[in-house]
């Protein structure tokens, strides 16, 4: 099957095997802004499971890729994505250890990911195939977000001038960056199974709803979890918009412009975002140089510093 677009980028992707030290980092790592720091925070809830299940999808999507180059990108990005899992759970469990539990939450993502949107056993294999590109479709979508997420912490000053840790600040954007370079690849994969519109619809139409809901349940559960606010402060939309105009959190109605191009005819994932950006800050972050320092000299661990 030929390539899916003539837009597109020759990527190759590379893992970078970071390490973040978390000892240092406060509860409300956004200082005093407890409500933008666990709106944040929800991406730690959901991503350990969440990235672990697209390497899963995309393992099995392998054997139907027929496409060398995408091949390639395609492991690429289950080598990214298994990186980026493992860097938020050591997040999961420095909240443990500050006594914010979240281990209710994330069983419940657990199962969804698992139960819900797994693999069904004893399938035929022409409806392997299909429900195998359905749940591609799924990650297309989130890629979307992911990539739209990852522009904004590249693009966010806000978070420099209300002194968010330095430590956390480069975990979003490695992760950030690397969603903007590998933007591309969920969507072409899908692409590449089934090039009809019908199914980037579906994608989006599950994907956006159910990642809403996650988030508004999940910055719920955070603030009811954290062990310094008592069940004082209960979130609102009013109190996110006025949170995202002082340029700590995006604004929602962006957000939901960027979906809604998601579903234009013409679209494809490098319209949004830049490669260059992203490429110039993996140049840049600590976490990022350390890992490339110890790859080049694997007997000197070098860990990041915090600026
Ligand atoms: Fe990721
Ligand atoms: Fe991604």
């Amino acid at each position: 099957m030929p390539r899916p677009t003539a837009v597109h980028d020759s990527l190759v992707l590379e893992p970078r095997d970071v390490h973040f030290d978390w000892s240092e980092l406060p509860l409300h790592w956004i200082p005093d802004e407890p409500m933008a720091t666990h709106t944040i925070n929800v991406l730690h809830l959901l991503l350990p499971e969440g990235e672990r299940w697209f390497v899963q999808v995309f393992k099995d999507a392998l054997p139907y890729i027929t496409d060398e180059q995408l091949r390639e990108e395609v492991l690429g990005f289950i080598g990214q994505e298994a990186i980026h899992a493992e860097a938020h759970q050591e997040v999961l469990d420095h909240l443990l250890g500050q006594g914010l539990d979240p281990r209710p939450y994330v069983r419940q993502v657990s199962w969804l990911f698992h139960r819900i949107l797994g693999e069904r056993p004893g399938l035929s294999a022409t409806r392997r195939r299909e429900s195998i590109t359905e749940r591609v479709a799924y990650v297309a979508a989130i890629e979307h977000f992911t990539a739209f997420l990852g522009n904004w912490a590249l693009n966010s000053p806000g978070l420099d001038r209300a002194e968010a840790h330095p430590t956390m600040l480069d975990l979003l954007r490695w992760h950030g960056a690397e969603e903007v370079e590998h933007r591309s690849v969920a969507y072409d994969l899908m692409v590449h199974l089934d090039p009809g519109y019908w199914r980037r619809i579906r994608g989006m139409a599950l994907s956006g709803p159910l990642l809403t809901h996650l988030w508004v349940r999940g910055v719920r559960f955070l603030l009811a979890a954290d062990p310094t606010l008592d069940g004082r402060l209960r979130p609102t939309w009013r109190q996110a918009q006025q949170i995202a105009r002082r340029g700590m959190l995006p604004e929602p109605a962006r957000m939901v412009r960027s979906a809604l191009r998601y579903l234009r005819p013409g679209y494809h994932p490098t319209q949004e975002g830049s490669s260059s950006q992203a490429i110039g800050y993996l140049a840049t972050s600590p976490a990022a140089r350390a890992a490339a320092l110890h790859q080049a000299a694997p007997e000197h661990r070098e860990s990041p510093g915090n600026g």
